[in-house]
């Protein structure tokens, strides 16, 4: 490109030095009324001439400047695709779970073949569906399922396995227009690419919608081609992953309900721990991977209680200091046990974290007895987790405890055996949410009841039941939480504390 501007200006500037023609206008003429005389002084013919060529330079050099930016430009467009293409790679590399990863995708798509709409439809191959998580524009609808037997144009793309390109859909016998109706979009062109895995089989389709300008051309195709295959071998990948994920999530959430479903009276508590953490973390911008080792470490925070005699677990009544001290060996075997475990080295933490759970922010926790920021920070919003769903539950010595006396328990706690923070973290929680999980467990579906409380926060919730005076709309919230919380359970709470 270089070269070639560079030949041109020589050109010009040949046909400059021999007089010829104007290099801007290319004809002859007059360029005497640049040559102001100078204090009135005709120029001399050497002065006038240098003077046309400087102007005449001048012009060259802007020319020159605009054919380069114009090229650059030219160069960019050419280059933008590409530059898609590599940043849809680049997400293989940070990112492995299927729903940011198609977000990627999609995004990039869209940049590429300038479109209106994107969307990668994953086969299921079980349930015979074509599914896709991402449709952009689509407020509120995150997931399409259409049947792979059906009409839609994504689904005789995936039974022919071949690209389809119309450019004007409402004219297409394929088209139908059912899905717009629903919608209240209108589509236009559609090009739509399969997907395949490595052994050839269809995984999904690809399809964009509506082409900024016309229809797709066979250069769209190409690029849908080229990203295709591509996505195919991410979300292959991905896919893969996050089966091993599932698999690794359930084994760990059934391994902790073989603790808890060992008493009934402790049912789901690993679960619910697992919730309000997640609750809490979520709500202090705990993100990634720390949210997955916040999920392991509060889903097995108790596991070492498989080494615990179920004689003292289970015992009616207050425990001897004795049989405290063996109940609080628990935390130092989930370290043991769970240290056993091959986790990845992202989830590394997990061991250390969950066996955490029972340290105090003063140093007077257990087991190893640590202080302040020496806990991890995940261990001390399972802390407030457990302890909260350990008071709102019916343990063997007690009742559920009344929640004005929970909130204390906690406030109290606050720089001495909690952080403050993520206990404020958690009386901000809507009081819905935490009621949801506090409920879960339950014999009834208490969801209809629970739906009330969307509007306050679980600290305004203890307020109104600690005899605050109701605000407009929240009038009968106490009434209504005293009935949902002590449902089925004995009315004197005093005399089984
Ligand atoms: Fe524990």
């Amino acid at each position: 490109m270089a070269k070639s501007s560079k030949g041109n200006a020589d050109q010009t500037q040949a046909k400059v030095a021999a007089g010829s023609e104007c290099a801007t206008h290319g004809h002859d003429h007059d360029h005497s009324h640049g040559a102001a005389a100078k204090n009135g002084e005709p120029l001399s013919p050497a002065a006038l001439a240098e003077l046309e060529n400087d102007l005449n330079n001048r012009e060259i050099a802007i020319i020159e400047r605009e054919i380069k930016s114009l090229r650059l430009q030219e160069e960019l467009d050419r280059l933008r695709p590409l530059s898609g293409l590599y940043r849809v790679v680049k997400a293989m590399a940070t990112e492995r779970r299927l729903d940011s990863l198609l977000d990627t995708i999609t995004r990039e798509t869209q940049s590429i073949v300038k479109c209106d709409r994107c969307s990668v439809f994953v086969l299921d191959h079980d349930k015979s569906e074509l599914w896709t998580q991402v449709a952009q524009g689509l407020t509120g609808v995150r997931t399409i399922r259409i049947p792979l037997s059906g009409a839609a144009i994504v689904s005789h793309c995936a039974r022919a396995g071949r690209i389809i390109n119309i450019p004007d859909a409402y004219k297409d016998d394929r088209f139908d227009p059912a899905v717009d109706k629903k919608t209240g979009y209108k589509t236009r062109s559609v090009l739509c690419v399969p997907m395949r895995n490595r052994e050839g089989g269809i995984i999904g389709v690809f399809q964009v919608l509506n082409k900024l300008s016309g229809p797709f051309t066979s250069e769209d195709e190409e690029w849908l081609e080229a990203l295709t295959a591509v996505a195919s071998g991410l979300i292959e990948q991905a896919q893969a992953y996050d089966e091993i994920e599932r698999f690794v999530d359930k084994t760990l959430e059934v391994l902790a309900q073989t603790i808890d479903k060992s008493d009934p009276l402790t049912a789901g508590h690993s679960v619910r721990v697992t919730n309000y953490s997640m609750m809490i973390g979520s709500s202090m911008d705990v993100l990634g991977e720390d949210l997955d080792i916040l999920r392991y470490s509060a889903m097995m925070h108790d596991y070492g209680k498989i080494g615990v005699p179920e004689a003292v677990l289970w015992k009616p009544g207050r425990l001897t200091p004795e049989e405290y001290a063996t109940v609080q060996k628990h935390a130092s075997i989930t370290f043991d046990l769970l240290s056993n475990l091959p986790f990845t080295k992202r989830l590394q933490a997990v061991p250390f974290v969950a066996s955490c759970h029972h340290e105090k922010l003063d140093g007077t926790g257990y087991y190893r007895g640590l202080k302040g920021e020496q806990i991890p920070f995940l261990s001390r919003i399972i802390a407030v987790a457990d302890v909260f769903d350990a008071l709102t539950s019916v343990r063997h010595y007690r009742n559920r405890m009344p929640i004005e006396k929970v909130a204390e328990i906690l406030d109290a706690g606050k720089d001495n055996h909690f952080d403050a923070a993520c206990v404020t973290a958690f009386e901000k929680l809507p009081a819905e949410t935490v009621l949801t999980c506090m409920e879960s467990e339950r014999d009834r579906n208490a969801s209809a009841d629970i739906g009330m409380f969307n509007q306050i926060t679980w600290r305004r919730l203890v307020e109104l039941t600690a005899g605050s005076k109701p605000k407009r709309g929240e009038e009968n919230l106490k009434e209504s939480f005293e009935r949902l919380y002590n449902f089925g359970l004995p009315a004197d709470y005093k005399s089984l504390d």
